[in-house]
């Protein structure tokens, strides 16, 4: 892989629990270019600065971009791990199609995620609950201004050393029952991990911070009944023994901490189902006190307790406001092969070579 060097590295912030979400970056970054002509090509590290654009780019315009989250963990023998890396490839090339976006070799990519991460390892932080995020992304780079799909794109690669996604770290989150704007419908894009849908949901993002709440929990957009994702999270419910999490219906994500966390309570005997689940169910539960648990998982949050919901103005508090069971155990489980404290009888852990 070829590699430029950059003259001078960046100063690094300190790499602890201080760090937060997002707001730091490496100094170097892959990238790939795609043109109708040569296919994927010129897959190199560079520099990590700001590039120009011209402005009448496709991607400003209409979008036309998809994105991963992937995290890497030092490990206890000073290697480095990846979780899962070839579900993200394999989920990132799905959004691709549904974007009209060429689909891309998944081993030149994972060649420069390597590469990439044996040169920013300085930058991987180690203390619990921190880890270098990396966020692999493609935009349509084509000066056009018609309503057409690119013919040129731009794969690139950044990485940020990252601490907890909430402010409030593991402390459980409150999140308010969106039942007015819809994330997304059946035959929509919220299966794909496509630029455009976290765009759309800002607006009620906003609103319920403003009232206090971290995050929207959003409903179907059909019937506004159904449970379907929080956005940033996949949503699990513990009710009488019983963890439900929404079907993947065509409207949420695909989550690989998701799956991980189906195939972990299986393994371990949990009764855990994938199906609809409606609000009112989750609020009878709630009220005759069978709802045991809530979190949320997805890279950047990982396993999230969620502590109270509110729905149609009225709160509903959940496994007293604290971390649950089965919860402590998921995060416990997912974390221990992560950071390379536990046995990886799955395979999950990718050691960087
Ligand atoms: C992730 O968990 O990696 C995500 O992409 C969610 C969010 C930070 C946008």
């Amino acid at each position: 892989m070829k590699i430029i060097k950059r003259e001078q590295l960046k100063q690094k912030p300190a790499l602890d629990n201080t760090l937060g979400f997002g707001k730091y970056f490496t100094d170097y970054m892959f990238t790939m270019k795609y043109t109708k002509e040569a296919g994927w090509h010129d897959a190199k590290i560079q520099p990590n600065e700001p590039v120009q654009f011209d402005l009448a780019t496709t991607i400003f315009h209409y979008a036309q971009g998809i994105f991963e989250g992937m995290k890497a963990f030092l490990q206890p023998d000073g290697t480095i791990s990846v979780f899962r890396p070839e579900e993200n490839w394999a989920r990132m090339n799905r959004s691709a199609d549904r974007m009209c976006i060429p689909q891309f070799p998944t081993d030149v990519v994972q060649e420069g995620l390597d590469e990439l991460l044996k040169l920013e390892k300085d930058w991987i932080p180690s203390a619990p609950g921190t880890a270098l995020y990396i966020r692999p992304t493609i935009v349509a780079t084509r000066v056009m201004l018609g309503v057409h799909a690119s013919t040129e794109y731009l794969f690139f690669i950044i990485l940020s050393p990252v601490g907890s996604y909430y402010a409030h770290g593991l402390e459980p989150t409150r999140l308010l029952v969106e039942d007015f704007y819809v994330r997304s419908s059946i035959g929509g894009t919220g299966e794909a991990k496509c630029l455009g849908n976290y765009a759309a949901s800002m607006k009620a993002g906003e609103e319920a911070e403003k009232k206090g709440f971290d995050q929207v929990l959003w409903l179907d957009a059909q019937e506004k009944k159904y449970i379907e994702e929080v956005g940033s999270m996949n949503m699990f419910f513990v009710i009488d023994g019983e963890v439900v999490t929404p079907a993947l219906v065509g409207s949420i994500l695909p989550g690989i901490t998701r799956k991980s966390c189906i195939q972990v309570l299986k393994d371990k005997g949990i009764p855990v189902s994938e199906r609809r689940i409606s609000i009112d169910e989750v609020v009878e539960a709630a009220e005759k006190g069978t709802l045991e648990e809530a979190f949320g998982t997805g890279t950047a949050a990982v396993i999230s307790p969620v502590g109270l919901i509110q729905y149609r103005g009225k709160d509903y508090e959940i496994c007293g406001g604290k971390m649950g069971k089965i919860t402590q155990m998921l995060y416990e489980t997912i974390t221990g092969i992560q950071y390379g404290k536990t046995a990886d009888p799955y395979g999950w852990r990718k050691i960087v070579k």
